[in-house]
């Protein structure tokens, strides 16, 4: 089982981000004075969007109940996968000023939080809770460092996922989805003989979302997870057909949508064919209004792997922390076992679109796509997400997604791989 994991790539968070970034949220401060502020536990993520925050509110309704003295502030930062909220909450961090918890990404960018010296360990939780007995070891040791605990993962998150609208496939003469990165491109071009679109992308980050789908799907498992060794060499002609193939499928990308929702939306409307996202789309489509679209799986939407994926699960899991000088440690604490438990994770995942980190949840409340996601997990091999911080540190992350940012402009296939050669170089010591 362990060489199905990743080695955790490890530096340091990038506390370099700006202090300007965007705040958003769905709570308001308390007012009541020291003793209500005292009694306030901030709940810090990114879950505010359709979908998302359906979750959360799951989750924080099993926290109240067990824990009416305390009061849940939510002080999500809008903005899928979280890249304005870490901006924000990296400055919070190094003005000492931290939330209660917050949410971070097992894997690299847990251990970026770690070695910056900013959390505490969890070990006595882990022996209270007996966790090491619920959680699969190999997701135990991403979140451990130097023997000691870290933070409580609350899901596994399935990042190459391609959904697809049935209708718009048949329209197109499509009959299955596209099994290899081949197909995929002659899907796309049936499809852009209709006038729909063949591919909805949204904000820069999905791009690196679908770059993570299209190198696992060129380069295979083993290929895709060398990158992240030490010393990997990325000026190889494997990774210039796998660049190439990234070029080709964007090629048939719509206008860039705002964020991840709208993207998704455009394929359950049936406006757009595909749309290569993680399984939070699935919580979106399937959960019904106001959170979600209320969508009917395997007739406005349907999955398969990403193309050349299948048998691997690209992963990540949400996990929520504690850090040193949380001015409500014992209310983070509270937050946390909620996290932690059967319940807590069994309200929140079937309505988040992912899958328990717990060995022992209920399998019956997991269904349809959740059901297909769960067998994959118990089964396929696992290669890291790297948008979502298990496979490169937040400042390697930055580089990539600067990288593509000018290939967004530029196009230029040679310069884009130059500079993630580049990226490796500097940031996988
Ligand atoms: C990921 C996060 C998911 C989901 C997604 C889209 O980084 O792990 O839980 O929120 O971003 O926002």
């Amino acid at each position: 089982m362990r060489r199905r994991w990743m080695s955790a790539v490890a530096v340091t968070v990038a506390g370099l981000l700006s202090l300007s970034a965007c705040g958003g949220g769905g709570g308001e401060k308390s007012t009541g004075g020291e003793q209500a502020a005292k009694k306030q536990v901030e709940v810090f993520s990114w879950w505010t969007g359709p979908g998302e925050a359906d979750g959360l509110k799951a989750m924080r309704e099993i926290f109240q109940k067990q824990n009416p003295n305390l009061t849940f502030f939510d002080a999500a930062v809008a903005g899928g996968s979280g890249d304005k909220a870490r901006a924000l909450l990296s400055s919070k961090l190094q003005a000492d000023q931290p939330p209660d918890t917050f949410q971070g990404h097992a894997g690299a960018e847990l251990q970026g939080y770690i070695k910056a010296g900013k959390l505490e360990p969890l070990n006595s939780l882990y022996d209270e809770l007996k966790l090491k007995d619920v959680f699969p070891q190999q997701l135990v040791d991403q979140l451990t460092y130097e023997g000691n605990v870290y933070s409580v993962p609350v899901n596994i998150h399935r990042s190459n996922v391609l959904w697809f609208n049935p209708k718009v496939l048949k329209a197109a003469g499509v009959s299955a989805a596209p099994k290899t990165v081949e197909e995929f491109i002659t899907d796309l071009e049936a499809v852009k003989k209709t006038g729909k679109i063949p591919l909805s992308i949204g904000s820069e980050w999905t791009v690196v979302h679908l770059l993570e789908s299209v190198l696992l799907g060129s380069l295979g498992t083993d290929g895709y997870n060398a990158l992240w060794a030490k010393g990997a060499d990325w000026s190889n002609a494997n990774v210039t057909k796998a660049l190439d193939n990234f070029k080709t499928i964007l090629s048939y990308a719509g206008a860039p949508q705002d964020d991840w929702q709208p993207a998704a939306k455009q394929v359950a409307d049936g406006a757009a064919a595909f749309n290569i996202m993680g399984d939070w789309a699935y919580g979106y489509f399937h959960n019904p209004p106001d959170g979600g679209l209320g969508k009917k799986s395997k007739e406005d939407f349907d999955w398969a792997p990403s193309p050349g994926t299948d048998g691997t699960f690209l992963w990540l899991s949400d996990s929520f922390t504690l850090p040193k000088g949380a001015p409500n440690r014992d209310g983070a604490l509270a937050w946390l076992k909620v996290a932690a438990s059967k319940e807590g994770q069994d309200a929140f995942n079937p309505k988040k679109g992912s899958i328990p980190a717990r060995k022992d949840a209920d399998k019956s409340l997991y269904q349809d796509y959740l059901a297909w996601s769960l067998e994959e997990w118990s089964k396929d091999k696992l290669a890291g997400s790297i948008q979502h911080g298990v496979v490169a540190n937040d400042a390697w992350k930055t580089a990539i997604t600067e990288a593509v940012g000018l290939f967004l402009q530029s196009k230029d296939v040679a310069k884009l791989q130059q500079a993630l050669v580049e990226a490796a170089k500097t940031n996988n010591q």
